[in-house]
């Protein structure tokens, strides 16, 4: 395979200044089919504050010179939101087994270099750190194939996370609100599961 992109996993404190930049990176990237999200600055640091204050938890940059270009996170599931938590307290699956991958964002000139499999890596190995963790997750919105904000020949992420050792568990499945662009409400999301064990 060909050599991975540098990336930068940064924990704790040190997250705090950069919680700005990345808020904004969020909000670029999640605007975008699939998730068109009207993002709040405001929310998104308040979202992002929990990557500083878990322990455990990270977020690995990618860079270009100063600006950070793309960011994926990471942290246990214990820590993550209600909304996040509540299909694996329903299913009676232990959190503590689990690390949570909340996104992965890139801004789209610096696609398909290998910052997607980088970010992968990194917060895999970072999970592999959290004692206790014997599985990565992330999840993922569901849209309808046909749905009318879908680009031209978009290619859905699924067979990019299949290649990564990910699989769908169709009984893991949370719900989301956000405002969508142009849309005068939040609504509610549907987003489903992906499970990897992690070997020691
Ligand atoms: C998800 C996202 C970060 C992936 O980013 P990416 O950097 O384009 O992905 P990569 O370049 O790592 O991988 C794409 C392909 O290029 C290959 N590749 C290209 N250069 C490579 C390199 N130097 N090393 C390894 N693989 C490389 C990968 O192997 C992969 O192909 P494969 O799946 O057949 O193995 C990006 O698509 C994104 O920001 N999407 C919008 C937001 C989103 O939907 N995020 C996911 C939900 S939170």
């Amino acid at each position: 395979m060909a050599t991975l992109p540098v990336t930068e996993t940064v924990t704790g404190p040190a997250l705090r200044p950069l919680l700005g930049e990345i808020a904004r990176l969020r909000i670029a990237v999640f605007r975008e089919f699939p998730y068109l999200y009207d993002g709040d600055a405001e929310y998104e640091e308040r979202y992002l504050a929990r990557y500083a204050e878990s322990p455990g938890a990270a977020i690995v940059l990618a860079r270009e010179g100063a600006q950070i270009i793309g960011a994926a996170t990471c942290l246990p599931l214990i820590a993550a939101g209600a909304a996040v938590l509540a299909p694996f307290r329903a299913r009676g699956l232990d959190p503590a087994r689990f690390c949570y991958f909340g996104e992965s964002v890139l801004l789209a000139p610096w696609r398909g270099r290998g910052f997607g499999v980088a970010f992968f890596a990194a917060r895999e190995a970072q999970a592999r750190r959290v004692p206790g963790c014997e599985e990565a997750c992330f999840c993922a919105v569901q849209r309808a194939a046909d749905h009318p904000a879908r680009p031209a020949g978009y290619t859905p992420l699924d067979d990019f996370w299949r290649r990564r050792g990910y699989s769908p568990d169709a009984a893991l499945v949370c719900e989301m609100a956000w405002k969508e662009v142009g849309a005068a409400a939040e609504a509610p999301h549907r987003l489903g599961f992906w499970r990897k064990r992690l070997m020691a």
